[in-house]
């Protein structure tokens, strides 16, 4: 795997631009794949991924700038994204990891994800860390009990 410097840390209020910037940036399917609509993002919803308290948001950083998010919600469900430039270095297997140890943290019993079927990426990483998947209504759920 090709190395990359990066850091991840819990999101602040401040972060809301760019995060707002990051999903503006992603190609429409990559926002599908995160939200399961096609939608843009707007400013409101970032805002709110930095402020409401239903979940945990964790973002990366590379030279100061946000690449990739993460959030894990207070019912275990757990989603993520990185921006495409920065694929294939090992950052959405790490924002995983983290999220996992945010949930052990919270005592949550189990997290889970939904994920399509074609998505490869998201699928080994859930494998890779030892979630089962089931499917449902056509899409994947991975879950791992803690
Ligand atoms: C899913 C996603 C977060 C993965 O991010 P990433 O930083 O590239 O992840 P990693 O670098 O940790 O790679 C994950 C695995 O996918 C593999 N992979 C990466 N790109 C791939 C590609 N285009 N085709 C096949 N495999 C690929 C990697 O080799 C790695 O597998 P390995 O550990 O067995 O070698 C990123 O593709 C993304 O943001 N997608 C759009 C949003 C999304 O699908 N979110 C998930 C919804 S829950």
């Amino acid at each position: 795997m090709l190395s990359l410097s990066f850091t991840i840390r819990e999101a602040r209020p401040t972060d809301w631009h760019q995060i707002y910037e990051l999903y503006n940036s992603l190609p429409l399917e990559d926002l599908y794949m995160r939200f399961f609509c096609l939608h843009r993002f707007s400013e409101e919803e970032a805002k709110r991924l930095v402020t409401l308290n239903d979940h945990v948001t964790i973002v990366v950083e590379v030279a100061g700038r946000i690449i990739g998010e993460g959030s894990l919600y207070n019912t275990g469900e757990f989603s993520l994204v990185v921006a495409p430039d920065f694929r294939g270095y090992g950052i959405g297997t790490e924002i995983v990891k983290t999220l996992i140890e945010k949930a052990k943290q919270l005592k949550m019993k189990k997290i889970f994800f939904y994920v399509l079927r074609d998505n490869i990426p998201m699928i080994r990483i859930g494998k890779k860390l030892g979630f089962k998947f089931i499917e449902e209504e056509g899409e994947l759920m991975g879950y791992l009990e803690l």
